[in-house]
């Protein structure tokens, strides 16, 4: 037999577990440190109440002859409708009408983000930014295709835009940024639309950070743009939004009239999910199903005001300390300049041994991340007010 040789073709390991290992390493070799935790994107506070209680009720279902649910219902691909419902109920917020067939319920935007390449073939190029989440680039290395780059730098605010003298059939982007919490503006991503129309393209589009966006001005999801629904699937998680992070919950759009090959996208993924997925828990999709509604929005929007306050707090700091840094502002993650011309492990490294804080280096997330580094938002606060503390000390000159 013959294994997947693309898998060689891999780094060793994926980004944060390399983060994880040498916190370990580190904590292990350091029993008495108090280590602070500011590397993946992980929440903290607990799940809204609204949440909870309906996952509660959705137990109590399961414990009865009368109410008990096995299956999902396999009209959406065991998607439960209102679910569906109250997801097309925020798109509708947005401005944005879908159909319930457009919708499908996952496990998380990670596992669609890689499901999704089922549907393509092999042969077909992929444009991906440089930095970006590194899970766009892994997935298409195991899967063999051909990868280019799209160079997001300080000069292009880290929002690259199309080049017309680039050929890419499938285009990931993903606004708010993971990493560098840049966020496109409608006309930007107006250009990403009319270059993938013009040229057969398909946008695969993480919005997976759209409820940190503040600005009333940008988009929260790249339907919000006209022509959208003819070249783009939107992946999306209850991840960041309403702290799903260990639950898992998702969902993907793909429009009715996205057409590829002669053939509908749409249908093709509903066919990939039946066969390959049996849908997520009734449990998991009426805990989700409570977070849209205008109690849940209300309760979620607490959360990540918490977040929010983490990142000026963060932001606060650098200033401070006159780092440069973006992000922050639409996004739950900052984006620094390592100081004194340190490269990103190695800042990764200084930081560790001398504050004791963990943040991820940027190189991990592509070449042009060389020379920076993330710090989430997603601590508790008071975790987040002494890694500042921790942070001036060490680098204040
Ligand atoms: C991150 O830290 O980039 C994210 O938490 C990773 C993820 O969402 O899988």
């Amino acid at each position: 037999m013959k294994i997947n040789e693309n898998f060689l073709n891999l780094k060793d390991s994926y980004l944060f577990a390399t983060v994880g290992k040498k916190t370990t390493a580190f904590k292990n070799a350091h029993p008495d440190k108090d280590v602070i935790r500011l590397s993946i994107g992980d929440v903290t506070l607990p799940l809204a109440p609204i949440v909870i209680d309906a996952m509660h009720a959705a137990v109590e279902e399961l414990a009865h002859r009368e109410s008990f649910k096995g299956y999902g219902p396999d009209q959406y691909c065991y998607g439960y409708e209102k679910l569906i419902e109250s997801i097309k109920g925020s798109y509708s917020r947005k401005g944005v009408e879908l159909k319930s067939s457009e919708v499908f319920i996952s496990d998380g935007a990670k596992s669609d983000l890689g499901n999704i390449l089922d549907l393509f073939s092999s042969d077909n190029t992929v444009l991906i930014p440089d930095p970006v989440y590194p899970a766009y680039l892994d997935v298409n290395v195991m899967a063999g295709r051909k990868v280019i780059f799209a160079d997001a730098t300080a000069a292009n605010g880290f929002l690259p835009m199309p080049d017309e003298n680039v050929h890419a059939d499938i285009i990931y982007l993903c606004s708010p940024n993971n990493p560098t919490g840049a966020v496109y503006t409608r006309e930007q991503l107006k250009q990403w639309v009319d270059y993938a129309n013009r040229r057969d393209a398909l946008i695969l589009f993480d919005a997976a950070y759209e409820y940190f966006v503040n600005d009333s001005h940008l988009c929260r999801s790249i339907f919000e743009v006209e022509g959208a629904r003819t070249c783009a699937v939107e992946i999306c998680s209850y991840s960041k939004t309403a702290g799903f992070t260990g639950v898992r919950c998702g969902y993907t759009v793909v429009p009715e009239e996205l057409m590829r090959g002669g053939t509908s996208l749409n249908r093709l993924w509903a066919r990939r999910q039946s066969t390959k997925f049996n849908g997520v828990s009734y449990v998991t999709q009426m805990g989700a199903a409570a977070v849209f509604t205008e109690e849940g929005e209300k309760q979620i929007r607490e959360n990540l005001g918490y977040y929010r306050k983490n990142a000026e707090m963060i932001s606060a700091c650098l200033d401070e300390l006159g780092i440069w840094y973006t992000g922050g502002k639409n996004s739950p993650y900052i984006w620094m300049q390592c100081p004194d011309g340190m490269d990103s492990w190695e800042f990764f490294d200084y930081l560790l041994e001398n504050a004791n804080v963990v943040g991820t280096p940027g190189s991990g997330f592509g070449r042009n991340g060389e020379g920076f580094f993330r710090l989430t938002a997603f601590g508790s606060e008071e975790n987040t007010r002494e890694a500042c503390r921790r942070i001036k000390q060490l680098l204040k000159k």
